[in-house]
């Protein structure tokens, strides 16, 4: 529940009903959410209490989140756990990192139940974190950012999946025209990484930005990096000993793919009403550059314009 003082969850109601709507979505401040998102991200604004050892995995939909998320977990538990009897080849990796704003129940509470130190998922912008968050100048934030096109591929593929095989109600030209005037959840998607990727700059020792591109080109460097980032470097000993090639390989697409683990079944959240997770529906292709198969030239050369001009002058290129 909300701390005494704070808005009231009818009010907080209140207020989303009356954000500018598109498609079941609502606006607010400058992202677009679905409303029960919304009204999450404004409990949080209230609620959440950061801790000094927090670790945030942000990210856009669809970017890479299950990869980090295994990645991050077995990074720092590895003092705990045996890589070849490992939490990993049991669970799915959306189920070790919970999401900050999507609960397995409706109370919001949970991530204060939580041991310390935690490891937290969201999709929320930068901009929309909890205060608490922003302003609390120990909590790690890790962003992985993806190629837009790939991004938005996989993220239509995942829509159609999620809908159970009725289909999301959304042609791909339909979805494609939508994510170009960012009209998606959690869009726009280049503001969504712009946020991230200025912290980054402004404060390297809190946010690290990651690219899923850069993750699979040199996967061995990029868990070297990350680990480090996160306060538990590996030691010569371990690399000598083939732990980071071992940590990589534990979490990598065929791996995760391939474990039964992560082939059946749904995930118990509630993200949207009446809405499925299946676990094997975050494993697809784990390709970079598979847009090809699916959009035009001509839709590549639109996005690849469109990101272009909102990204200029930032020093970022996707
Ligand atoms: P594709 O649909 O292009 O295959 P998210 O985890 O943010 O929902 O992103 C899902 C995307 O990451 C999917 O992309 C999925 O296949 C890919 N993916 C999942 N696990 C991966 C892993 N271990 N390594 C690389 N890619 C992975």
């Amino acid at each position: 529940q909300p701390n005494s003082g704070s808005p009231s969850e009818t009010h907080i109601d209140d207020l989303v009903s009356k954000l500018p709507v598109r498609e079941g979505m609502v606006l607010y401040k400058s992202y677009w959410l679905w409303p029960q998102t919304a009204k999450r991200v404004m409990l949080l604004q209230d609620m959440f209490k950061a801790r000094d050892d927090d670790v945030i995995l942000a990210t856009n939909p669809k970017c890479g989140t299950t990869w980090l998320k295994a990645l991050a977990f077995t990074i720092t538990t590895r003092s705990s756990y045996d890589l070849h009897n490992h939490p990993l080849l049991t669970l799915h990796p959306q189920e070790v990192v919970p999401f900050l704003e999507i609960p397995a129940n409706e109370d919001l509470t949970y991530v204060e139940t939580l041991a310390s130190p935690r490891l937290l998922a969201t999709h929320v912008p930068m901009s929309l974190l909890p205060e608490s968050i922003a302003n609390h100048g120990c909590v790690r934030i890790v962003y992985i950012c993806r190629e837009p096109k790939d991004a938005f591929v996989s993220l239509w593929h995942f829509w159609n999946r999620v809908h159970g095989g009725r289909g999301a109600d959304l042609d791909l030209d339909t979805a494609f025209n939508r994510f170009c005037e960012g009209a998606l959840p959690y869009g726009p998607f280049w503001n969504h990484c712009l946020e991230y990727w200025k912290e980054s700059i402004a404060r390297p020792d809190r946010v690290l930005f990651l690219k899923y591109e850069d993750m699979m080109s040199d996967p061995v460097g990029c868990v070297k990096k990350l680990a480090l980032f996160l306060g538990v470097p590996f030691t010569d000993r371990e690399e000598e000993g083939g732990v980071v090639e071992q940590v990589v390989r534990l979490c990598s697409f065929e791996m995760l793919s391939g474990l039964e683990a992560n082939k059946t079944g749904n995930l118990k959240v509630r993200a949207r009403p009446n809405v499925v997770y299946e676990k094997a529906a975050f494993f697809r292709r784990g390709k970079v550059g598979d847009w090809v198969n699916h959009m035009s030239e001509e839709m590549g050369t639109k996005l690849d314009s469109i990101m272009e001009e909102k990204l200029k002058g930032s020093g970022l290129v996707l």
